[in-house]
């Protein structure tokens, strides 16, 4: 992986207008930015195909935001990861507050898709984060390192080597309000210092994003702070041409700091 990731969810959002008149809009003016960081769009399912024969020779890359457990059979309504490898998708978001929200997704259930894709060789993005209530009880380092630690029972570290950990707090999603640089900064050290006590080596190899309310005004406040490898994009990569210039300034940024 580059220097820094960037990845625009689109959630349950875009049809086939907007991906004509968007993607080589992105292609266009951003694959050519793109030695400084990767790029993927998580667009819902039934784009990627569509959306992937637009990509072809760029460095932009795809991301699913969902994956079943089973491989194949009687699951009605679900996609199996070797469908999402067969359409040429690179990363899997997993543990979405959304989706433990109103899908009743668990730890456990999580973890289990997390194993599937790594062992697989996709990438998962778990998404871990506290509500506001948690937030105010000070359960932020439990509740994430918990879905860490449900990950390990179902396997072993190895299992984290090379995958990417978003912390993406539930009350900051959606809110227009992104969570404040220091807490984030200290609960991504905190979840890394707690895996390089397990292997200091794979703890080196995660990469770390946030996600919650992250726009062009706010973004240089993520940049700066060098344990965050990336962001998760939700509203803000839904107007275009805002997202190009996001995408952009992040380039402007990340040069200017020498960032390694
Ligand atoms: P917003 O950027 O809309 O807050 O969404 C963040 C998110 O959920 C990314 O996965």
């Amino acid at each position: 992986m580059k220097k820094f990731l960037i990845i625009a969810n689109w959630k349950l959002n875009g049809n086939f207008y907007f991906i004509n008149k968007n993607i080589n809009l992105i292609k266009k003016k951003i694959d050519n930015l793109l030695s400084f960081c990767d790029l993927s769009i998580a667009p819902p399912y039934l784009y990627i195909s569509y959306i992937n024969n637009f990509l072809k020779n760029t460095s932009i890359s795809l991301t699913a935001q969902n994956v079943d457990i089973h491989t194949e059979g009687s699951f009605t309504g679900e996609i199996s990861i070797n469908m999402l490898k067969d359409v040429g998708v690179k990363y899997v978001i997993i543990g979405h507050s959304e989706r433990r929200l109103y899908h009743n997704e668990d730890n456990n259930l999580i973890s289990k898709k997390f194993i599937l894709i790594k062992n697989n060789g996709l990438i998962p993005i778990i998404c871990l984060g506290e509500t506001e209530k948690q937030k105010e009880q000070n359960q932020t380092e439990k509740v994430c390192i918990q879905q860490i630690n449900n990950i390990l029972e179902n396997s072993n570290i190895n299992i984290l080597n090379k995958t990417i950990i978003a912390y993406e707090p539930i009350w900051a999603i959606g809110s227009g309000k992104s969570a404040n640089i220091n807490e984030i900064e200290k609960i991504i050290l905190y979840i890394k210092k707690y895996i390089a006590s397990l292997d200091a080596k794979i703890a080196e190899n995660i990469y770390f994003l946030y996600g919650g309310s992250v726009n062009y005004s706010n973004l240089d406040i993520f940049l700066k702070k060098k344990i965050i490898n990336g962001l998760l994009v939700g509203k803000a990569s839904l107007t275009t041409e805002n997202f190009i210039s996001l995408v952009k300034k992040a380039e402007k940024i990340i040069n200017s700091l020498n960032r390694s």
